[in-house]
């Protein structure tokens, strides 16, 4: 198993979801607590359901399949810039 330190301490908390101002934190949060799916996520944290339909939810599905594989998260779990 992959271990990542930069996981526990000393990181930025991004946003995730901008439409509802869900920070990282509070996604990785919801998984470790059990939220495996998109639908769970929403209702611990309320990411996902913004008026842009969703365009948070790829992102946060990452994050859920790193979780489960690898039991770490994605240090950013954004968008990459180009
Ligand atoms: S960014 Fe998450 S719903 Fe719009």
């Amino acid at each position: 198993m992959k271990r990542n330190n930069k996981n526990k301490t000393n990181r930025q908390d991004h946003i995730v979801c901008f439409c509802m101002q869900v920070k990282q934190s509070a996604i990785e949060e919801a998984i470790k607590d059990g939220a495996h799916n998109l639908g769970q996520i929403y209702d611990a944290c309320g990411a996902g359901v913004g008026p842009c339909k969703g365009s948070c939810k790829p992102y946060m599905q990452n994050m859920i399949n790193s979780y489960i594989e690898d039991g770490v998260f994605p240090e950013d779990p954004r968008p990459k810039k180009r």
